[in-house]
């Protein structure tokens, strides 16, 4: 049946929660095509606990007989990972727990970034684009993109997809439509509760959504929280962090990233962008091209969203200048 090249996906944590809900849908042909055969390298820590569970990970994998999955790599390596990949999607770090804030888990997971951006860097496809999944994951990707001398910054993507569908879930439950009915809804900073979900911008069945909705209080001070601490409640809930709806994010990343002419929200390096710092990774829509993306820049911001902006970029300047010591 499928006669393209395969592209070769690297994935990081592959026998953790978010592996676990996304392997099967990169192999079945959702993230990249159902004419696309795919190698999946997967990377896990190289000891024998997790090493173990990706081989049952690798089994049901095979049991599922995808006609697109040509192989499978299964390593311990970061350099075996990465090699000659296409897409190298960073999902392997530690989750938060309750109570915690994502930018808690810095110092533990900016290290792993400081590694895999080497390896990347070293032995990845020319043309390879990352995601970074792993928490926090703006500044992770910015610990990872610097280590790199070969590939190009725009390369090194993180995720606020999730934030994104999240927003546009929460505003069609508000206003009692289809989700299909939200548009325009981007998502500017850092995933994490600073995040601006712009809804000033966003439209319901083709109208401003603020005109839908007709309760400027409600946008303020109720969905921009519930959109932003909504990772932190299902863990309440779960006990667990939330990983069906991130694969299913990171699923939608790559598809909008391979998708010339979607406009998504994507966090790049900011280049000053909408009022951020220089050098952060920030979330903002984005188009996607043949040759790769461009960010639109077209929204103009008002008051109001320029001061959420000033926080969510405080916030990514200040985890800049907890991890200075891991930026090549
Ligand atoms: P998990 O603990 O279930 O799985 C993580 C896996 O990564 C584990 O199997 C672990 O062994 C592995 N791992 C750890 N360090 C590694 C390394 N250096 N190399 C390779 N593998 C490594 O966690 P999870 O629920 O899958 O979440 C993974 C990460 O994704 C967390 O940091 C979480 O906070 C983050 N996350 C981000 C978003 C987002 O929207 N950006 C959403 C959900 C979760
Ligand atoms: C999420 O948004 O669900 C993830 O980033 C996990 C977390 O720690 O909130």
């Amino acid at each position: 049946m499928a006669s393209k090249k395969p592209v070769r996906v690297a994935v990081t944590g592959a026998a953790g929660n978010i592996g676990y809900a996304l392997l099967f849908r990169i192999a079945s042909g959702q993230m990249l095509g159902e004419d696309q055969p795919v190698i999946l390298q997967l990377l896990e820590i190289p000891v024998e606990g997790p090493q173990k569970a990706l081989k049952g990970v690798a089994m049901e994998l095979e049991d599922c007989a995808f006609p697109l999955l040509q192989d499978m790599v299964l390593t311990g390596e970061a350099e075996t990972a990465f090699k000659d990949a296409n897409w190298c999607l960073l999902v392997g770090s530690k989750p938060r727990g309750p109570g915690m804030e994502r930018a808690d888990l810095l110092k533990d997971n900016g290290r792993i970034f400081v590694a895999q951006g080497k390896a990347i860097d070293a032995v990845a496809a020319d043309d390879a684009r990352i995601a970074v999944v792993g928490n926090p994951c703006n500044t992770n990707c910015m610990i990872a993109a610097s280590q790199a001398r070969r590939l190009t910054p725009e390369r090194f993507t993180a995720m606020v997809r999730l934030d994104e569908n999240r927003g546009r879930a929460q505003l069609a439950r508000k206003a009692g439509v289809p989700v299909t009915e939200v548009s325009e809804l981007f998502i500017y900073g850092n995933h994490s509760p600073t995040m601006f979900a712009d809804f000033t911008h966003a439209r319901i069945g083709g109208k401003p959504a603020s005109d839908v909705i007709g309760d400027k209080a409600w946008l303020e001070s109720e969905y921009l929280p519930t959109v932003g601490n909504r990772g932190a409640v299902v863990i309440e809930a779960r006990g667990q962090s939330s990983a069906a709806s991130a694969a299913n994010a990171l699923i939608d990343h790559v598809r909008g990233l391979t998708t010339p002419g979607a406009v998504h929200s994507v966090a790049v390096p900011s280049q000053g962008r909408y009022g951020f710092s220089d050098g952060v990774w920030a979330g903002m829509p984005v188009r996607s091209t043949a040759a790769g993306y461009e960010a639109v820049t077209s929204y103009a911001m008002d008051d109001f969203a320029r001061s959420k902006i000033k926080i969510t970029n405080d916030e990514l300047v200040a985890e800049r200048d907890t991890v200075k010591e891991m930026l090549g």
